[in-house]
């Protein structure tokens, strides 16, 4: 008989029928007589219940069945006389697949389960927790989600290089990308490694973001978005910054920067929507374990409008709260989360897109206003988060865009081929870039970036 996934077997009363379950052992409990296996397969984060009459089992492999262990089971399946699940397998045969000794495998049962701080630490292993379980089924969900939600709305998923010369943001903080091929690899006179010749002669990073590429590809294709890991070399230890995180950046031809604030808000409302229905268990477990609040929150932002200010506008709210902030805020500051997540939680308790910020703090691509003092860009404040979305209107005229890269000091010549776009047929256009991760924050109700990617890459964490 061919394996069922468990969360197959769970849906099932044929009660009678034998089944086969392979997974791993969650715990096991019981006596003399009788052995409560909990098994776990990834498919869902309902566990069923093997249970297995000592008499009829080795007791050299009832042993062996231990938190961890990795086993196949055929069997009955009956109704279970226990509250939860409906049904669970009454054992024939056992098989271990591979054993996990308790001496030696980390995660044993305990209480409340072991820290998340913890569990960073063997990253290796941590998949195998409810928890974990969890975020790594909704990250797919997520994941499927935005590529649905454009495919359906007429956006061409565009692949942008990984490896480029230039830096998108014009924020300087990059990795570089360097050959190792240590026979061949240009030196110095001392014999070092020469890392400014370093991608075949040529000064490469990795990229911070696909925008760039992403404009080519909706001055020809109209509307177009990438989702891929994006690097960003800030030494900071926050719980909202991944050294590797993947982003989502959709660009439209013809877009104005309202166009781009409707599109943000309905692909937002769209993914929660589609995470409150397609992983109830899920978040069901994760809200009950570590935020009580979560569906509460995530059913108020499918069911309101998000608040549009401007930066001015929201610096004044600022200024006049009586609230004591961390870092000083003044028109013209950088906004940081403390004040982010004021104007959302405390002042409107709303989603806020902030827009028309002042051009010194925002990149060289924006919009600019007819003001002189402030650009097109626009950025999507979330309750917990702080910023989730950073977008703009681009400066789709070539004299306005060269000026300001001028202005700015800014080398031009790694971006010659993007400036080409102002000069052959441009049009307005604009866009965004959504972070996969704050996003993943959000939807587990989770407080820390490293607790919702797979493998975390921090200043800390970069071995496996
Ligand atoms: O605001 P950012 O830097 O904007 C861009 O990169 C634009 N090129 C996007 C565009 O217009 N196409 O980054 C966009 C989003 C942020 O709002 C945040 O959600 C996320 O990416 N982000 C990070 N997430 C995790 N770790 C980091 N170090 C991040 N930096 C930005
Ligand atoms: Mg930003």
């Amino acid at each position: 008989i061919r394996r069922t996934k468990i969360s197959d077997l769970l849906r099932r009363d044929d009660f009678g029928a034998t089944v086969s379950a392979k997974g791993w052992v969650r715990t096991r409990r019981g006596n003399k007589f009788v052995s409560f296996i909990h098994l776990n397969d990834g498919s869902t984060i309902n566990n069923i219940q093997v249970v297995a009459d000592n008499e009829l089992f080795n007791e050299e492999v009832l042993k062996k069945i231990t938190t961890g262990a990795c086993i196949h089971v055929v069997g009955t399946l009956v109704a279970s006389q226990g509250q939860g699940q409906n049904c669970e397998i009454q054992a024939k045969e056992i098989e271990i697949y591979g054993i996990a000794d308790p001496e030696e495998y980390p995660l044993q049962k305990q209480k409340n389960g072991p820290s998340l701080e913890y569990l960073r630490e063997i990253a290796h292993l941590r998949p195998r927790t409810n928890t974990f379980g969890a975020i790594l089924r909704m990250r797919h969900h997520m994941a499927f989600a935005i590529h649905k939600y454009f495919n359906d709305n007429g956006f061409y998923y565009l692949h942008t290089p990984i490896i480029t010369a230039s830096d998108a943001e014009g924020a300087g903080s990059m990795f570089q990308a360097t050959t190792l091929d240590f026979n061949n690899t240009p030196r110095t006179e001392t014999g070092a490694v020469d890392y400014s010749q370093d991608f075949f002669g040529r000064q490469t990073n990795l990229t911070v973001s696909g925008q760039l590429e992403g404009e080519l590809g909706a001055m020809a294709l109209g509307a177009i978005y990438t989702f891929g890991p994006t690097f960003r070399a800030e030494n900071s230890n926050t719980p909202r910054h991944l050294a590797e995180f993947w982003m989502i950046e959709p660009e439209v031809a013809f877009y104005d920067i309202n166009d781009n604030m409707d599109l943000a808000e309905d692909f937002l409302q769209y993914l929660i929507k589609y995470a409150l229905e397609n992983c109830k268990d899920d978040i069901a477990f994760l809200a009950d374990k570590y935020d009580k609040e979560l569906i509460d929150r995530l059913n108020f932002i499918t069911n309101n409008k998000f608040i549009r200010l401007t930066y001015t506008e929201g610096v004044k709210i600022l200024e006049e709260s009586k609230h004591k902030f961390e870092f000083p805020v003044y028109w013209g500051a950088d906004l940081q989360s403390e004040h982010e997540r004021y104007l959302v939680e405390q002042h409107f308790k709303c989603p806020v897109i902030l827009t028309d910020y002042p051009k010194e703090i925002k990149s060289f691509y924006m919009k600019q206003n007819e003001d002189g003092k402030t650009v097109r860009g626009m950025d999507v404040l979330f309750p917990k988060i702080g910023e989730i979305i950073g977008g703009s209107e681009r400066e789709a005229d070539y004299d306005k865009l060269t000026n300001r890269i001028k202005e700015i000091g800014m080398n031009a010549d790694p971006i010659w081929w993007y400036l080409e776009t102002r000069k052959f047929g441009t049009a307005p256009h604009a866009g965004f870039g959504l972070g996969f991760e704050r996003l993943m924050l959000f939807v587990t109700g989770m407080t820390n970036i490293r607790d919702v990617i797979p493998f975390p890459r921090t200043p800390n964490n970069a071995e496996f």
